[in-house]
């Protein structure tokens, strides 16, 4: 039997759960795959608490170099979560030749670059397959499997927790307040739900998404995000009315600029695969002229589902140390240019009220067509002295769209711009 010493930092809900599983389907794995996985220590914040994990209590430490630095640990497991300590213990792990599998998505898009390249160096492996969509396999897809394909667009649902609230709000007409204390209520989200309504989570999988798609690093720094705090109920119901319904997407797109990735809330066509991805669930679209079009969905988080991509990557690694090989990273980043967000095609559904007076609509026209922005359909509800326009504009450099937007709401015919969402849809 091919014996391997794992060392953890971390043991909450993922590491926890990785090392129930190590125990618990020892025989199975081993069965399975040939090796003999042996968790040797463990680095925590608090060894006295109570973890109900059928290891020694003796292998908890709250020194996690003393982790890296066991002889007996052959590979470093990192879900300790965070940039630090995280960063420069898995840094020094794989300066030491030891692989590390990692389930951190805010470490990698952070530092992933010059991780991987600390991991080329030493030839050693750094996996983190459980960094996007927990349970789904999309890592080693995009970076093996579809290497060869010039993917044009990767674009997910990529945080539970707001593709909970929006369902909520979509199918139970929940206020957002409401689903987001359910959905805290059910441990979908954290007590601080900021990283995640606020798009920064699904910041950190995007940019890790267009990297591995594109061959081209993209910095978390290179990623706008929006998040879905601003979402009202009215928009739902008028979105639903024009045949789309609103989620959060992680978008990475090969444009004509250059490599371009972003977070923000759209209106998406009943029709499209990702807009029947409820609850919890995440979900990856990748498209490219080859496969034509591919849907990746499942369990986005939890413990369970998580340390299953935690285990696929230790196995993998366990392989690689046995068979002694010198691993490249799967791949390789060119200096390539990122797109600026100004210059990226996008469109828009704009929420307006008005005044309900002759010549209103014009004006509207006109100053959409002066900022270059042609107007696909328009909708109007008239509400007493007011009325309510839904505008859906074509395609046009987001730059654009901006101008457009801002020269709107400078008319005095218009009240408010009550809403302004970006569309994704095949039509230009
Ligand atoms: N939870 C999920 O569903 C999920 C899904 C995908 C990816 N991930 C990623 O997996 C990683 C772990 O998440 P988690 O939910 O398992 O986190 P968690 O439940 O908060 O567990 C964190 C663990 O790390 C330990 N720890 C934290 N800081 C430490 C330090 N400075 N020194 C030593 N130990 C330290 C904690 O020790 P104590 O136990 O003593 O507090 C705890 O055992 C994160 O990067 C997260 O983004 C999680």
């Amino acid at each position: 039997m091919n014996t391997i010493g794992i060392g953890l930092l971390g043991a909450g809900t993922v590491g926890g759960t990785l090392i129930k599983r190590l125990t618990t389907d020892h025989a199975a794995i081993a069965a399975k795959t040939g090796l003999d996985l042996q968790v040797r220590r463990v680095a925590v914040r608090d060894p006295g608490k109570s973890r109900n994990l059928d290891i020694p209590e003796g292998m908890f430490t709250t020194d996690a170099q003393s982790v890296i630095d066991d002889p007996e640990v052959d590979l470093l497991v990192e879900v300790m979560g965070g940039q630090e300590p995280a960063g420069p213990l898995v840094l020094r792990a794989l300066e030491a030749g030891k692989p590390v599998v990692t389930a951190n998505k805010e470490l990698i898009a952070a530092r992933g670059y010059d991780l991987i390249a600390a991991a080329e160096k030493s030839g050693v492996a750094l996996l983190f397959e459980a960094a996007v969509g927990g349970g789904i396999p999309i890592i080693r897809p995009l970076s093996e499997t579809l290497a060869g394909e010039r993917l044009t667009r990767v674009m997910g649902i990529v945080n539970g927790t707001t593709n909970f609230i929006l369902s909520q709000m979509t199918e139970e007409g929940t206020a957002y307040e409401d689903a987001l204390a359910e959905a805290q209520e059910l441990g979908f989200a954290e007590p601080d739900p900021t990283a995640d309504v606020g798009g920064a989570d699904a910041a950190a999988k995007a940019a890790i998404l267009a990297s591995l798609g594109f061959g081209t690093w993209v910095g978390l720094d290179r990623v706008p995000h929006t998040g879905i705090t601003e979402i009202t109920a009215t928009d739902i119901r008028y979105a639903d009315d024009l045949g789309y319904t609103i989620k959060l997407l992680a978008i990475a797109e090969d444009t004509d600029n250059g490599v371009s990735a972003r977070v923000h809330p759209v209106l998406l066509p009943h029709a499209h695969p990702l807009s029947a991805i409820r609850g919890a669930t995440n979900a990856i679209f990748i498209e490219g002229p080859a496969i034509d079009t591919l849907l990746f969905a499942g369990p986005g988080a939890g413990g369970d589902p998580t340390a299953t991509a935690v285990l696929g990557d230790v196995i993998d690694a366990a392989r690689e140390i046995l068979a002694g090989a010198q691993v490249a990273p799967r791949i390789r980043f060119a200096p390539s240019s990122l797109a600026d967000f100004g210059s990226v095609p996008t469109k828009w559904y704009v929420r307006l009220e008005v005044a309900d007076l002759p010549g209103v609509l014009a004006q509207i026209a006109s100053a959409f067509g002066e900022a270059n922005v042609s107007i696909k359909s328009v909708w109007q509800e008239e509400t007493g002295e007011e009325a309510t326009l839904l505008i859906v504009t074509h395609l046009a450099p987001e730059s654009e769209q901006q101008n457009a937007l801002a020269a709107v709401n400078e008319l005095d015919c218009v009240h408010a711009v009550a809403a302004a969402i970006r569309v994704e849809s095949e039509e230009a």
